[in-house]
């Protein structure tokens, strides 16, 4: 392995007994450039040929209030395999905010927990008072990494091949961009929302292939709503306005907390994907909050869509959590919300939902693979989390044909990534390829990439390659085949 590294980031971080700065969590600064990654076990499959990126938050500067681990700076991670060998880089990512606490060489702005007038500057996103961090979610649209923030900011490119910072897409709007927009791979059209304090308090727009913002309309909702992602078919984008939201009179007193209203609807609006405002149809169902979709697709009338239904949207604070911290780790605990797969059918001839659990367990952060986005598919990978912890330690394969699942759980100690799933050259069935994560070792202290053929699932990996440093965990991540990259659409 070859590691060159980049000149060092101003930092005041300082030492903390912060549960998400510490341990598997503990930020990592240093920026390098690795080529010929060294195998622990295993050999670099040749049947791929693209780039897995992932999104991790690493604050640089000490906290001006109470640290939220979404308030980290974002780094991003690229692992890029080709003709059986692998390369790695990292990047924070170089966002208005960050460049700004580069040059003041301190915090410049509050997080998710802190009060009106903890911010220095005025902030950024809905929140109003945050820095757009762009740390939350990733995704490769028009040749381009796209990196974005939940509370909304502006969307951030960087050159997968040399993590070049290619600054702000133009195509943003002023109103902002949220996490989770969506690449459909067969047309290489990115569909995203964003969401306001302020009427309409949502929009959704269209950006085709080449870039450029074609499709722009406001999602008029009753009061300012908290979504975090949206789902979309080969026809229509589904958006949500669910129960959970920050509290009207609070809000008005300039306090963002959040509350739960289990007597009120689920609500999803199904728009054709460059449908008008009127175009909206919206279906009602259980109440609830979700965090993330795996997959929605057409059958007959109806619009099947597939989700982590959360049982428990308020959770209690945790038991035994360090003092201060229980209300924060709670809401970051999946084993506390609950999250289960379930699967939502929306008759569009006749307005009706119909929903049920696909799964009874605690699982959350899916993915698929992504030639079947939008599209009837079989396959979905979720992962499974340590209780107590945002930290993920396995995996479960779902055939959501049969029924059937396979599992694979991580020693104590080992902590995987949001895995994409990177279909192998050729590849015909829609589970031909590998789940590709990376791990943080808190044993060895060191991080890996591993790969796992999702075909021999509970196997083992069939190949753990050595990272040139520990890493932080984070949030979201992406596979990208080199062939889209370079075209913006899948190839046939
Ligand atoms: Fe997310």
């Amino acid at each position: 392995m070859i590691v060159e590294r980049l000149p060092p980031v101003r930092t005041t971080l300082r030492p903390t007994n912060h549960p998400y700065l510490n341990g598997a969590w503990t930020p990592l600064l240093e920026e390098v450039n690795a080529t010929d990654l060294d195998v622990i076990e295993g050999a670099i499959p040749s049947d791929i040929d693209g780039i897995y990126v992932r999104n991790t938050e690493n604050p640089v500067h000490h906290a001006l209030g109470r640290y939220h681990p979404f308030d980290g700076d974002g780094m991003l991670h690229t692992i890029s395999f080709q003709n059986g060998r692998a390369s790695y880089r990292n990047r924070f990512i170089r966002t208005r905010g960050f460049e700004a606490e580069q040059e003041a060489g301190q915090s410049l702005w509050g997080g998710l927990m802190d009060g009106p007038g903890v911010s220095l500057r005025p902030g950024f996103g809905c929140h109003g008072g945050m820095k757009d961090a762009a740390s939350t979610d990733v995704v490769v649209h028009a040749g381009k990494i796209v990196s974005t923030f939940y509370q909304c900011g502006e969307a951030y490119g960087l050159d997968p091949e040399t993590m070049e910072q290619l600054g702000v897409a133009s195509w943003g709007p002023l109103d902002g961009v949220s996490a989770h927009t969506k690449v459909d791979e067969a047309t290489g059209e990115l569909l995203f929302f964003n969401y306001s304090k302020y009427a309409p308090y949502m929009h959704y727009g269209v950006v085709d292939r080449s870039g450029k913002l074609v499709h722009y309309v406001p999602i008029p909702l009753p009061g300012p709503r908290l979504p975090h992602d949206m789902a979309f078919t080969t026809n229509y984008s589904i958006l949500n306005d669910l129960p959970l939201f920050w509290d009207a009179e609070l809000l008005k007193k300039g306090i963002h907390a959040s509350r739960y209203h289990p007597d009120m609807p689920s609500r999803f609006g199904v728009i054709p994907r460059r449908g008008a405002t009127s175009d909206v149809r919206w279906f009602e169902a259980a109440p609830t909050y979700i965090l993330h979709f795996l997959n929605a697709y057409e059958e007959g009338d109806e619009i099947v869509m597939d989700a982590y239904f959360q049982e428990n949207p308020v959770p209690r604070p945790l038991a035994d959590a360090p003092d201060g911290f229980s209300h924060m780790m709670a809401f970051l605990d999946e084993h506390s919300f609950k999250p289960r797969l379930h699967r939502w059918r929306f008759n569009l001839k006749t307005g009706e939902t119909r929903e049920a659990h696909l799964d009874e367990r605690t699982l959350e952060f899916g993915m698929i693979n992504q030639r079947y986005a939008g599209k009837p598919y079989r396959y979905g990978y979720s992962t499974t989390s340590k209780p107590g912890w945002f930290l993920f330690n396995g995996f479960v394969k779902h055939d959501l044909q049969t029924g059937e699942s396979w599992s694979i759980t991580l020693p104590e100690g080992r902590y995987a990534s949001e895995a994409p799933f990177a279909p192998r050259i050729g590849a015909k069935d829609e589970d031909d390829g590998y789940l590709v994560s990376f791990i943080i070792d808190e044993n060895k202290g060191a991080s890996e990439c591993v790969l796992i053929d999702c075909k021999r699932f509970e196997d083992g990996p069939v190949v753990r390659i050595a990272l040139p440093h520990k890493i932080s965990s984070g949030t979201h991540s992406v596979w990208a085949d080199r062939a889209f990259i370079r075209a913006g659409v899948a190839p046939g």
